[in-house]
């Protein structure tokens, strides 16, 4: 077992909150062909979905090497990336990002960053700097302070010490996770489309019953209350907020906690194809393997280790480090506040 993965198995299980986590490959490969299997036998031809397996499966033949040059491509190709994106305009059924401004070389730069609570020290003397095209997935037991660190680029916390530089060209996009600023006597569609049949992403509009279906709110669901959602609705109801503000850095806190599997790859497509930066707290690692091209890890005793590569290189580089051991999950330990 590793610090990441879950123990929840999807195999044989039609539940969508435990299609989150896989443990094994193994295991997961026999559930998407099962899961293929048995839309075929459905007669449903939903080509979206079809795609998504079809993508997964190719990611999982794949060899280390190949992903690992997939996701270094991405952010050394930055302005590829931007032209790709005004180009590829239609795509069907799959949530795509907007974005409002190109990025300046200059995202967000983190210099000698020192904060604690208390007698605790969360972060000490953390230094490194976002890159325009990185999707960095942030990893760490519960308390470490990984929400804390998104409350100080927002402003809502302040350092101790150190400081945070943002951009002038960035839009910053977060999504809390208490997740409490929806109106729960709104409509999905009402709470997404602020009640416009017409809505803007980035230059383009587009249907917004159309908008709200790729976060897979199909039908009457657009009509359901806010206030009666579950927490996997509420939590796409911001996604898709969220997403169409037109921010060039998302600041995403556990947004794979609750999602259902085709929303989840939906997102991740989303994501390699958004020109711009993301920063994403996350427990699952297929998703941070998949799509991570840097991770900031909250390794224990105020240490935060920046690292180049996906979650699979981090480990390995973990292991150089601090031997075999080091990545078995403990629990947090801080250094004490010395102030
Ligand atoms: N405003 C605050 N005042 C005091 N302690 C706080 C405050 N915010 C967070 N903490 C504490 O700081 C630690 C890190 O919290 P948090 O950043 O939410 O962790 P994570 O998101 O990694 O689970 C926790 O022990 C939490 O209780
Ligand atoms: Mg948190």
């Amino acid at each position: 077992m590793t610090a990441i993965s879950s123990t929840t198995s999807p195999a044989g299980s039609s539940n969508s909150t435990a299609a989150r986590a896989f443990p094994t490959r193994a295991n997961y490969t026999a559930w998407l062909s099962q899961k293929q299997k048995r839309l075929a036998q459905e007669g449903r031809e939903d080509v979206a979905h079809q795609r998504t397996l079809e993508r997964e499966k190719e990611w999982i033949a794949a060899s280390p090497k190949a992903r690992q040059a997939k996701s270094k491509a991405r952010y050394q190709r930055y302005e590829e990336l931007l032209k790709q994106a005004s180009e590829k305009q239609t795509q069907t059924a799959q949530i795509t990002i907007p974005v409002a401004e190109r990025l300046g070389q200059n995202v967000v730069d983190f210099e000698g960053l020192t904060k604690g609570f208390g007698e605790r020290l969360l972060i000490d003397d953390l230094t490194f700097k976002l890159p325009p095209g990185g999707i960095v997935g942030v990893i760490g037991p519960n308390g470490a302070g990984k929400t804390t660190l998104f409350r100080m680029i927002t402003k809502q916390e302040t350092p101790d010490r150190g400081t945070i530089t943002v951009g002038e060209s960035v839009h910053l996009g977060y999504v809390d996770q208490s997740r409490d600023s929806l109106d729960g006597k709104k409509s999905v569609w009402e709470e997404i489309s602020g009640g416009n049949e017409l809505i803007l992403l980035g230059k383009r509009e587009v249907n917004s019953r159309g908008y709200c279906s790729s976060f897979n709110f199909k039908g009457a669901d657009q009509q359901k209350k806010v206030g009666a959602l579950s927490g996997g609705e509420r939590n796409r109801v911001h996604l898709a907020k969220m997403l169409k503000s037109g921010a060039n850095v998302l600041l995403l806190d556990e947004p794979t906690n609750d999602l259902d599997v085709d929303t989840l790859r939906a997102l991740e497509e989303a994501l390699e194809d958004f020109a711009g930066c993301a920063v994403i707290i996350s427990h699952d690692r297929w998703f941070l393997d998949r799509i991570a091209t840097h991770i900031l890890a909250f390794e224990g005793d105020s240490h935060v280790e920046w690292f180049e590569g996906n979650f699979q290189d981090y480990e390995k580089d973990k292991m150089r480090r601090l031997g075999q051991d080091s990545i078995i999950p403990h629990r947090v330990k801080y250094k004490k506040l010395t102030r």
